[in-house]
């Protein structure tokens, strides 16, 4: 039941426009696969579809073979989908540790526990130094979100997304606003993210998508133009014209 997720025949429809025509694609599962594409070509609105923000106006969307497509949003992340949450979902005031805790009692359904023990529950104190230790950000523990980098405040939001475990993690422009001299951080995370993990990027930094995806796909107009290799989609005269243009490969 390992085969990730398959979209099939995906449309979405605003207005007049087809934002989305016919999508058919499948995240396997441990893939990383970057989604292209030019300004407005549908690729956030694709995410949404995928996580339940949009409801489709047609088309399939199936995990591990159980069809996720008229979950709502809470319900696809349980069942595995999700996306990056945003820094302003950070609490700036608390630590790295105290806002990790906040997940994954979630998660586990103890929030009426919470204050029950002094010492926390120590479970889930090891679950937050793994999955810290997991972005290598552990020395970050006990530090105010607040007065951290940018790059490691989304590296903050990353772990929090890890937290829940989902089976297939969206990343919508995770370097978009870090510094340049912050960006190796996310291309480091991306690498160090779990095997297994499906795990979707859009960016439009192409040296990051590069770095991390075995696959690309590009979007143009709602419609998947190819999909392919890094170097397949670079040997493309079609995708170099449209989207790459000279001065980007
Ligand atoms: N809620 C909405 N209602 C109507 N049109 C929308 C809505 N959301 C997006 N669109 C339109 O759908 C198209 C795709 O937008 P989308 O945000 O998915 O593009 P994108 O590929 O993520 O672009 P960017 O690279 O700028 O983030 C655009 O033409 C946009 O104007
Ligand atoms: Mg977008």
């Amino acid at each position: 039941m390992g085969d990730g997720l398959v979209i099939a025949g995906l449309c979405k429809n605003f207005g007049g426009i087809q934002v989305a025509q016919d999508l058919t694609l499948t995240l396997s599962q441990g893939s990383r696969t970057a989604l292209i594409g030019p300004n407005g070509a549908g690729k956030t609105t694709f995410a949404s579809l995928l996580t339940g923000i949009l409801k489709p106006t047609s088309g399939k969307i199936v995990l591990n073979g159980h069809d996720i497509g008229s979950l709502n949003e809470a319900a696809r992340v349980k069942a595995g989908v999700a996306k990056t949450f945003q820094i302003t979902n950070l609490f700036r005031d608390l630590t790295v540790r105290e806002n990790l805790r906040l997940p994954i009692l979630e998660r586990e359904g103890r929030t009426h526990h919470t204050f029950r023990r002094a010492d926390g529950w120590p479970d889930i104190e090891a679950e937050i130094f793994r999955l810290l230790q997991d972005l290598d950000i552990q020395s970050l523990a006990d530090r105010p979100v607040g007065g951290l980098a940018y790059g490691q405040q989304r590296l903050v939001e990353l772990a929090l997304t890890l937290a829940v475990k989902p089976k297939v993690l969206i990343l919508d422009e995770p370097a978009a606003g870090v510094p340049s001299t912050e960006s190796h951080l996310i291309v480091e995370a991306i690498k160090r993210l779990p095997p297994d993990l499906s795990v979707l990027i859009i960016e439009h930094d192409m040296q990051l998508v590069f770095e991390v995806a075995d696959r690309i796909i590009v979007l143009v107009n709602g419609a998947i133009l190819m999909e392919g290799t890094p170097a397949e989609v670079v040997a493309n005269t079609q995708v170099r014209e449209l989207y790459l243009g000279a001065g980007h490969v």
